[in-house]
């Protein structure tokens, strides 16, 4: 496995917690090297079933060493209470540190962040999370944010926040919020710092160290590419990139010591948010897939957008991060559906695009689709290539056409073990 990038190759919740989960069997350290706790990461395994926001998804594993990366944004209420769930169900929390330059997520962010989306002209909402993402990424952007490392240094945190809180202010006021003080975040800090100053460090010399001894590390993307701020939908996008390039900013591993880069695909397209979505369904097989699929967002329960599968997304998101393999996830939920499409070019015009275009355009795409004979019968049992059925297998040939990387796993149902490994 060696240094492994993990990342979403459609519009986010692929199932990324549960196949790094399984891989964190056996790594030495996972990474979440970007976004916050917009995150929802479900793992179902012998401890039970967790909703993961901050916390990467190695954490079931006590001999992995968990980072919350440098390129990643924290919200330490969420972090603490989020440790504290972990720990009232016995899992081992003590091997999860954060480094010291990842940027803190103050209140104000999140109040910024619903505040920005009310002020956008109707039918232009990002549908954020609502998590305070934008509004920290600015501020980093800016030059002005607080990393992890400066509450651990009251002095300079009361410097920053003394030079940072006139912006935010004038902010706050322009949107009718209260403004804050530098005192009244100085106490949030203080307490953060008491509960956690302890694990923030700085995680390179680890990170280094493992991968120059070879050890086993998982970089754990969140979202995925159509989400990317660069790549993605801008500007329903989140502001940092899931892809595995943004991995090796976000964690601190250069491009030559990723040995692989694994695009977890789902077996039909989903997307919680605005912005174009090709393929969706908003009739009945939309609704049938919502359902069967339980397709709820995991942070903000909104029900999830949902469509066939895109070929024409996974072939941008393949180039984009390089997949050297892909995970197939939710197979199952396919079971029950005769005929299934899978959409392997845009129509615009007269014109046929086989290559995903940039916002306004794919806007005005319909796609194209050929369609694929369901198999009907029931996945969620099989474990092996061969036990799956032919129908199966010719769908998830082709989606590996469509993604030129060879499938590693598909996983048929959501428990750590439903899973064939090629
Ligand atoms: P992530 O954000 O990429 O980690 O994905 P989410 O956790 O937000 O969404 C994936 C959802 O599908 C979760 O509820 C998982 O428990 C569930 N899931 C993952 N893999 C499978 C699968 O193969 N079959 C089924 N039925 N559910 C799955
Ligand atoms: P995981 O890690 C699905 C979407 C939001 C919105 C856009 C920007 O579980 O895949 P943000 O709060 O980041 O500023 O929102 O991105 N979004 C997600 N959609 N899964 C997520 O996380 C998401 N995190 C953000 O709906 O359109
Ligand atoms: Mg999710």
């Amino acid at each position: 496995m060696a240094v492994t990038a993990v990342v979403g190759a459609q519009w986010g919740d692929e199932g990324k917690g549960r196949i790094v989960d399984y891989l964190a069997q056996r790594a030495d350290m996972v990474i979440r090297f970007q976004g916050g706790d917009n995150a929802g990461h479900t793992v179902v395994n012998d401890y039970g079933k967790f909703a993961l926001h901050l916390v990467p998804s190695g954490i079931f594993n006590p001999a992995t060493q968990c980072i919350i990366g440098t390129g990643a944004v924290v919200n330490f209420d969420v972090l603490s209470a989020e440790l504290a769930g972990l720990s009232e169900a016995g899992i081992d929390v003590g091997n999860l540190i954060v480094d010291c330059r990842a940027h803190v997520i103050l209140p104000f962010h999140r109040q910024l962040d619903g505040a920005e989306e009310a002020s956008r002209a109707e039918g232009w909402e990002v549908g954020t999370t609502k998590r305070g993402i934008g509004p920290v990424y600015a501020d980093k952007a800016h030059r002005q944010g607080i990393r992890t490392g400066d509450i651990l240094d009251p002095k300079r945190l009361r410097i920053c926040l003394q030079m940072l809180l006139p912006v935010k202010n004038r902010e706050l006021a322009y949107y009718g919020l209260p403004e804050v003080t530098v005192d009244e975040l100085m106490a949030h800090c203080a307490r953060w710092r008491n509960e956690m100053g302890d694990r923030i460090v700085d995680a390179l010399p680890l990170i280094r160290n493992a991968v120059r001894e070879g050890k086993q590390v998982v970089l754990e993307g969140q979202l995925g590419v159509m989400r990317d701020l660069d790549w993605g939908i801008y500007p329903y996008t989140t502001s940092s990139s899931p892809t595995a390039g943004g991995g090796c900013v976000g964690a601190g591993v250069p491009p030559r010591a990723v040995d692989h880069v694994l695009g977890i695909v789902k077996a039909y397209s989903t997307s919680v948010g605005g912005g174009p979505f090709p393929t969706e369904l908003t009739g009945e097989i939309g609704e049938k897939l919502r359902e069967v699929g339980e397709e709820y967002g995991a942070t903000t329960g909104r029900p999830r957008r949902c469509g066939w599968f895109d070929g024409v997304a996974i072939g941008y998101a393949s180039w984009l991060n390089g997949f050297t393999s892909i995970a197939v996830t939710k197979l199952d939920i396919l079971d029950e559906f005769e005929e299934l499409q899978i959409c392997t070019g845009y129509r615009l015009g007269d014109k046929t695009l086989d290559y995903v275009p940039e916002t306004a355009i794919q806007e005005q795409v319909e796609p194209i689709y050929e369609t694929w004979p369901g198999w009907l019968s029931d996945t969620s049992h099989v474990r092996t290539w061969n036990d799956l059925p032919d129908k199966a297998q010719a769908y998830i040939n082709r989606i590996e056409e469509l993604a030129g990387a060879p499938v590693r796993f598909i996983s048929v149902g959501p428990e750590r073990d439903q899973i064939v490994v090629l």
